[in-house]
């Protein structure tokens, strides 16, 4: 089965070509333009997925070595999400399956982060996964194929939020995420003891103290301290920050008793939540699936995966498909 995959929820226009399982072509066309900003600007950003959209999803096929009349159903995201990104996506794959009469499959972004996983493993069931983005963290118990339960989630900024506005406050470039891992890789973790939120209860997470509480410490230094211990304040929050998801993440194995445990979405490429997860694989004794760090962060192949698995289980979908931008 050949599917072609469509990205377009927040700033990445992607597009990709997965053929009896295996990604042929993964095209991501990641929008500069917000830089400036510091954050997306949503008009910004649909403008820019208007401009791409065409010429990345032309270049996941020539890449493919596959042509139109060779894919068997088009894959794209249909939300959560921005909805004028969203539209733009959703417009061209309704006009690519009109115009060559291949069916159309609506993805849910986070399931596809989660079955981004099942690109190089095999898809078992029933599983826990901590889902770790800029727009949403939550720990689900997915019990079979797009039937999950939610057993906990932020109560306020999901993680990839909080490590972009302290990259921010530390004035490093947006997304700050990824700067915040590097410099923390040279840096001491115990520099500052940053506070662990809701480390004693339950399965819900909360990351707008850590913002506050490193924003505080910030103001009460000299000028230069940034610059000075730019990684030391790195290596701090990542580990206030990864110790949270990684003991919740333990809890909730606990709580489930289920073996098959796996992280999601774009802080799933974060060096020292790989590290802490990958040791806990060992003690709590499960099977631990961590996505490339290709399929990490947003992509199309991702968006292909859970096309294919809808597919197989007959879930198609008709011109009324509509675009969502929040969770339920
Ligand atoms: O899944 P994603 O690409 O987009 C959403 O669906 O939100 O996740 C983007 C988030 C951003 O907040 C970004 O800073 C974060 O993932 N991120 C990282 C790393 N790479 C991406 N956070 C920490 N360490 C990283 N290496
Ligand atoms: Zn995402």
């Amino acid at each position: 089965m050949n599917i072609l995959g469509i990205e377009s929820s927040c700033d990445d226009t992607a597009a990709a070509v997965l053929s009896d399982g295996k990604i042929l072509s993964n095209v991501i066309a990641s929008q500069t333009v917000h830089e400036q900003f510091g954050g997306v600007v949503p008009e910004l950003a649909s403008r820019a997925h208007n401009k791409t959209i065409w010429a990345t999803v032309d270049q996941a096929l020539e890449t493919s070595d596959l042509s139109m009349d060779q894919i068997d159903a088009i894959a794209v995201a249909k939300g959560p999400g921005l909805m004028g990104s969203l539209l733009v996506g959703l417009g061209f794959a309704k006009g690519l399956s009109l115009s060559w009469d291949k069916p159309l499959i609506g993805v849910n972004h986070i399931d596809a982060h989660m079955y981004a996983n099942f690109i190089e493993h095999e898809e078992v069931f029933p599983f826990v996964a901590l889902i770790v983005s800029g727009g949403h963290t939550r720990l689900v118990h997915v019990t079979k194929p797009f039937e999950h339960i939610v057993l906990g989630k932020t109560r306020d900024d999901a993680a990839g939020e909080a490590f972009d506005k302290i990259g921010k406050m530390l004035n490093l470039p947006y997304p700050g995420g990824p700067f915040v891992d590097k410099h923390a890789k040279s840096g001491n973790p115990e520099f500052v003891d940053f506070p662990r939120a809701m480390m004693n209860k339950g399965l819900d997470f909360s990351f707008s103290g850590l913002k506050t509480s490193v924003l505080y410490h910030l103001q009460k230094q000299d000028d230069g301290y940034i610059e000075k211990h730019l990684d030391d304040l790195c290596a701090s929050v990542s580990a206030a920050i990864t110790d949270v998801l990684t003991i919740k993440l333990r809890r909730a194995v606990r709580k489930t008793g289920v073996k098959h445990v796996m992280v999601a979405g774009g802080v799933s490429a974060n060096s020292m939540l790989r590290a802490k997860v990958q040791a806990m694989e060992e003690k709590e004794n499960v099977n631990l699936m961590i996505p490339a760090m290709e399929y990490c962060t947003d992509n199309a192949a991702m968006i292909a995966k859970a096309g294919e698995m809808k597919a197989r289980l007959g879930q198609y979908d008709g011109m009324e498909l509509k675009p969502f931008a929040s969770l339920k």
